[in-house]
């Protein structure tokens, strides 16, 4: 008889769930995606994040992460970078299938149809891993009652740091719930700023030079019927934002709805 006592289950801290990790995606030596399980208490709206992370020493170490997956997924999914030397993703790039993550019990954000006053198209704008809340957004069907296109631009440095394009360009076109409502309303618009790529450039340029818009057939931006959410590096963003103030969009926030809204890529290290 083996009278050696089980290890301890990991303790998590009374403000995050633990969950298990059942999936894990290397897209790029600096870009990955995972999916863990997903208490039943932990509800959230298409667009915001919450605290992600791991048991260091005994201590949560966390950093925002926005979720990927939609509301309605039994799982949550999440898209992260790899920092060699970042204290949290230099560790949970190596999480396997059935290690325990830490997800915070108090989602929240900005990205989120609320902020947004009514329009006709909805814009949203990523580079990098900016890309996570509209991962989820554009599979939330609310989002296609309140808005007749949405546009996700997806601008990166590399053909391979498109995250997702497949799901994009096939499986939510033919999803078997959501295809039906996704044809024809939802257009992906990838560009890569350093190799050639069909569509080369920056969403910036793309937007002042009218290429964007010519090339998917829709009028250039205006605040009288489309609405924008931005999500990417600081650099971006503030540079989105002033393309857009120029134009007169006005930033909404919760409880004052605008025609546009900001969040920045969170993870960094
Ligand atoms: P670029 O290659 O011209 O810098 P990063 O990995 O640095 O966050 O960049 C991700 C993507 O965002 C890259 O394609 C990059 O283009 C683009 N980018 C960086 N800064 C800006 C900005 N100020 N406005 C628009 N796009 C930007």
């Amino acid at each position: 008889m083996n009278d050696a006592p089980a290890p301890a289950a990991p303790v998590i801290p009374a403000a995050y769930f633990g969950e298990q990790v059942t999936w894990v995606h290397h897209w790029t030596e600096h870009l990955f995606s995972f999916r863990c399980t997903r208490d039943t208490a932990f509800r959230f709206r298409a667009g915001e994040f919450a605290m992600i992370g791991l048991m260091v020493n005994g201590k949560p170490l966390v950093r925002a992460y926005s979720m990927a997956s939609p509301p309605w997924d039994e799982e949550l999914e999440f898209l992260s970078i790899k920092v060699q030397d970042g204290p949290l993703t230099s560790r949970l790039q190596h999480i396997r299938v059935g290690d325990t993550v830490l997800v915070g019990k108090k989602p929240t954000g900005t990205l989120v149809t609320d902020n947004l006053k009514p329009g006709r198209t909805l814009w949203l704008l990523a580079t990098g891993t900016g890309l996570a809340p509209f991962l989820s957004l554009s599979r939330e069907p609310e989002v296609y009652d309140r808005f007749e296109k949405v546009v996700v631009a997806h601008t990166v440095r590399q053909v391979a740091e498109l995250a997702h394009r497949e799901l994009f360009e096939k499986d939510l076109p033919e999803h078997e719930f959501l295809g039906e409502m996704v044809r024809g309303k939802l257009l992906y618009y990838p560009s890569v700023t350093r190799e050639p790529f069909r569509t080369q450039g920056r969403i910036t340029t793309l937007v002042e030079s009218g290429k964007i818009f010519a090339d998917l057939g829709l009028p250039p931006l205006d605040p009288e019927h489309d609405r924008v959410m931005l999500c990417g590096s600081e650099a971006m963003n503030r540079d989105c934002k002033a393309m857009l103030e120029a134009r007169g969009f006005e930033e909404g926030a919760n409880n004052a709805p605008g025609t546009y809204v900001v969040e920045k890529a969170f993870v960094t290290k």
